[in-house]
């Protein structure tokens, strides 16, 4: 957890003034323990939310501006409240940009600016939704110092339309859900269609979550990720022939998949679509596999999922894949794989708790040796939702 009394001194170095009516807000990041690819196909996820994430301190001001500025890089601005644009330049600011043109969308009148200061924990470009993080913490904050209700489903909702409507990014529900709605020691099992959603103890007993960053930038992460959506698009025209309602990929199971598949007529697009529906069908099997305290299960069914993304829906790389190896090969591992968009970030591996220290050297070295990288690995605790700190 970040440090706040260093923090507001930062933050009156930056803005000037006193500590008085300075408010703290924390959205953690998250990390997706299974269900990839899954969400905007209208199927399930399994995300949790992180211990670390975005750190925000606001105050109000007495005119119509926004000051924003982060402890990370030194870009900070202001900007009018009624003249909020995209601009390439502006970099990260555009997330809590789009988030203030969003929350006007819906109706919020500001009457005065708000000056705010970031402070991010989350690696950037690591997979771990460092954006989702600053944009729930800006909406949530936003509403918070405005007296409006700060319902956290509504807020994931918005901070999604922000991020694929003002930064032009397709994501789907699942990261936004997560940093809002986390809670701690519990993954959120969530149906990305109706967002009925479970919060689902995660008793892993001796095992840890370690999750491995490759270090690996996500460059063609966009393009490839909308022509992924693209063919799950194109997989559902090609089975409305056996299932004419049919609107997304989740709304049919792994038996009527199989039996009218053959109407895919493209081999890619075909695979893509089994991926989907069979992700679908092993987060459900998870689910028993957890309550039935059945972690090996749960393990096997984390391989399977990656084996899938690298050869049906092929999102993983040789970074990925070289992490996803090494950690297998270590004695104490139950499952690992990648986590995220894929093309580079992080890999999530259920560890036993005597093999950290070896897991981290083996796979450490064995990764350099395949990629010329250097991994970081961090031991992951499940953390809350967005909240206010102060
Ligand atoms: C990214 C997107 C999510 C989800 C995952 C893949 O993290 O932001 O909406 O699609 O990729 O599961």
């Amino acid at each position: 957890m970040a440090n706040i009394d260093a923090l507001t001194q930062q933050f009156i170095q930056q803005y000037g003034g006193e500590a008085d009516g300075i408010a703290v807000f924390h959205a953690p990041g998250r990390v997706n323990l299974i269900g990839e690819h899954t969400d905007y196909n209208g199927g399930y996820v399994f995300p949790a939310a992180l211990t670390f994430g975005t750190t925000l301190l606001i105050r109000k001001r007495e005119d119509n501006k926004l000051g924003l500025a982060t402890t990370n890089f030194p870009l900070s601005k202001q900007f009018a409240i009624d003249e909020i644009f995209y601009d390439a330049a502006d970099d990260w600011m555009n997330y809590p940009k789009g988030i203030v043109n969003e929350l006007k969308q819906t109706g919020v009148e500001f009457n005065n600016g708000y000056d705010l200061l970031y402070h991010g924990e989350i690696p950037n470009g690591s997979g771990l939704s460092s954006s989702a993080s600053i944009e729930v913490v800006t909406a949530y904050a936003l509403l918070n110092m405005e007296g409006l209700p700060t319902d956290t489903v509504k807020i994931a909702l918005l901070s999604q339309k922000s991020e694929n409507e003002f930064n032009g990014v397709q994501c789907g529900i699942m990261d936004q859900f997560a940093v809002a709605n986390g809670k701690k020691d519990h993954a959120i099992l969530l149906m990305c269609d109706t967002l009925e959603y479970d919060l689902v103890p995660f008793n892993s007993g001796k095992y840890k979550l370690v999750i491995g960053n490759t270090n690996k930038r996500r460059g063609l992460v966009d393009s490839a990720y909308n022509e992924r959506r693209r063919q799950c698009e194109q997989a559902v025209e090609d089975l409305r022939g056996a299932f004419p309602e049919l609107t997304l990929l989740g709304q049919i199971s792994l038996e009527q998949f199989n039996s009218a598949k053959h109407l895919i007529k493209d081999d890619t697009v075909r695979a893509r679509a089994q991926h989907v529906v069979e992700e679908i069908d092993r987060v459900l099997q998870s689910m028993a596999a957890l309550k039935a305290n059945d972690l090996e299960q749960f393990g096997r069914l984390m391989n399977g999922s990656h084996d899938s993304l690298r050869d049906l829906y092929e999102v993983t790389g040789p970074e990925l894949d070289a992490m996803v190896a090494a950690a297998r090969e270590v004695q104490g591992v139950l499952g690992s794989r990648m986590t995220g968009a894929g093309f580079g970030g992080c890999t999530v591996s259920l560890v036993h708790e005597d093999s950290i220290e070896a897991f981290k050297e083996e796979v450490g070295r064995k990764y350099t040796e395949a990629t010329g990288l250097t991994a970081d690995f961090y031991v992951c605790s499940i953390g809350n939702g967005v909240e206010r700190l102060v």
